[in-house]
């Protein structure tokens, strides 16, 4: 049998918010998330949630896993006297348990779950009271150094600052994350004390009663970082990016200056993919095989199709087709959908626009609630004025269609195909097919109207 439990009590000082620590966001998911995301690659038994500070709100905030996992509970450490003392509060719930415990903080979130694999396996095959996940960190400072015997068996861990000078020389840490024979930690969990600098009962103590404990070093030691305040939370961020942008260079994405870039997790990227500098991949986004994004762009919960091309712009819940050609400076959201080889140019705006094949739209634009046909041409500053103050309204434009220069379509309407508007025309009616249509006042020219010196004439 084995339990997880994750502690999740502290309020998070040094992360200075009114947010409890743990709900600290990083990269779209929250840091006690990330650790449980982690257990459950374990497939414990239980997962045991410590909660106190504002444990409202992170009841709420894990609502959604909870439903999902009936194996998650919580365990409420009302005052929050130390990591020891909110391990104390398992000896009930865990009162009839005899297994394995796994005890992971809820800092914690760049551990991989083969790692969390290895430190059970290891600690099951010595068959020993406790293993705990150690790290030798360039820079060991806030975490408590561990000391070890000749065998590599664990004598004491000593908080940072409870360290003599010459002890913090020590770049051996403890992750603060263990296996535990649950029966021999439940037995002297009632014999620790507050005889530290903090005066809190701290779940390191443990080791003084319990031997022998083995360290486990963590070869890649970034996953033993504690996430305490937003110094700690920004660098964790960074080394998510490493990892994502590694795994898509590897997996055959070109980046340039991958430094300047930044990719959700949860993004996928085709290979031969090319990402330029100062683009960033958000959310659900599928990047297509021979799509070439960037420089400066943002596509977020996006699908961009095989061969398309976006400069310098803002993609956001739409879809590109295949070999479309997107900016400088195009803005797509709203789920805009375009077909293949459209061509949506400079300051053109999309919203909730489908359109088909091979049209364009190359510059100044607002398209809105609209659905353009194939091989339509949209003029330099056509606008769909799509609201009249209180509801939007529907434009539809045929295949063939062409609008001049400065056309405003006042919606709802609907232009038939091969439809021709004059520039500058507002045009409120519908448009039968294969008409011209021109809606604007007629040029007015007066002859003679001033002088050779540019006065107006008085009477001729
Ligand atoms: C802890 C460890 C330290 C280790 C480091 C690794 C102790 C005494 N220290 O230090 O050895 O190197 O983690 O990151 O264990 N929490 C509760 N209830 C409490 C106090 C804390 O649930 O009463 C939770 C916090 O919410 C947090 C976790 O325990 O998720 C760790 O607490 P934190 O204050 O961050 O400990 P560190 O000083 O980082
Ligand atoms: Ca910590």
């Amino acid at each position: 049998m084995l339990a997880v439990a994750i502690l999740a009590a502290g309020k998070g000082t040094r992360m200075k918010s009114d947010l409890p620590k743990v709900l600290q966001d990083l990269a779209g998911k929250s840091l006690i998330e990330r650790v449980i995301d982690t257990a459950e690659q374990l497939n414990p038994d239980r997962i045991l949630l410590i909660v106190g500070y504002k444990s409202d709100l992170v009841r709420t905030a894990l609502q959604d896993k909870i439903a999902a996992n009936p194996k998650i509970e919580f365990v409420e450490q009302a005052e929050q006297l130390g990591t020891g003392h909110a391990i104390q509060q398992l000896l009930e719930p865990l009162a009839d348990f005899s297994g394995d415990l796994v005890v992971l903080t809820g800092d914690s979130p760049l551990l991989r779950s083969t790692t969390l694999h290895e430190l059970v396996t290891i600690h099951r095959d010595r068959q020993v009271p406790a293993t705990v996940l150690t790290a030798i960190l360039p820079d060991p400072t806030g975490y408590g150094r561990v000391f070890c015997d000749d065998q590599n068996q664990i004598e004491r861990i000593i908080e940072h600052r409870d360290c003599t000078p010459e002890q913090r020389q020590n770049q051996r840490v403890s992750s603060g994350m263990y296996c535990y024979n649950w029966p021999e930690l439940a037995a002297v969990l009632p014999k620790l004390s507050t005889n530290n600098d903090q005066k809190e009962y701290y779940l390191t103590e443990v080791f003084d009663y319990l031997s022998p404990v083995l360290a486990v070093d963590v070869a890649d030691y970034e996953e033993s970082f504690g996430i305490n305040d937003r110094v700690q939370l920004s660098h964790a961020y960074g080394v998510l990016q490493e990892r994502t942008k590694t795994k898509w260079l590897r997996a055959g994405v070109t980046m340039l200056m991958p430094e300047t870039i930044s990719i959700d997790e949860t993004v996928e990227i085709e290979p031969n993919a090319i990402i330029e500098p100062q683009t960033h991949l958000r959310g659900s986004t599928r990047i297509a095989s021979g799509a070439h994004i960037g420089p400066g762009s943002m596509i977020v919960d996006s699908t961009i199709a095989a061969g398309a091309r976006v400069q310098f712009s803002v993609i956001t819940n739409s879809k590109v087709g295949t070999n479309c050609r997107v900016g400088p400076y195009a803005h797509l959201r709203d789920q805009t959908v375009i077909g293949d080889h459209c061509r949506i140019g400079n300051f053109v705006e999309l919203k909730q626009a489908k359109i088909g094949q091979k049209t364009n739209a190359a510059h100044l634009s607002y398209i809105g609630n609209a659905k353009l046909g194939d091989k339509v041409n949209i003029g330099a500053g056509t606008i769909t004025a799509n609201y009249d103050g209180f509801q939007k309204h529907e434009t539809i434009i045929g295949d063939r269609a062409k609008t001049g220069s400065n056309t405003v379509l006042v919606a709802p309407v609907t232009l038939g195909n091969n439809v021709n508007v004059g520039a500058g025309s507002v045009v409120t009616e519908d448009v039968e097919p294969n008409a011209l249509v021109i809606g604007r006042a007629r040029q007015v020219v007066r002859p003679d109207y001033y002088d050779q010196s540019g006065r107006k004439r008085t009477k001729p």
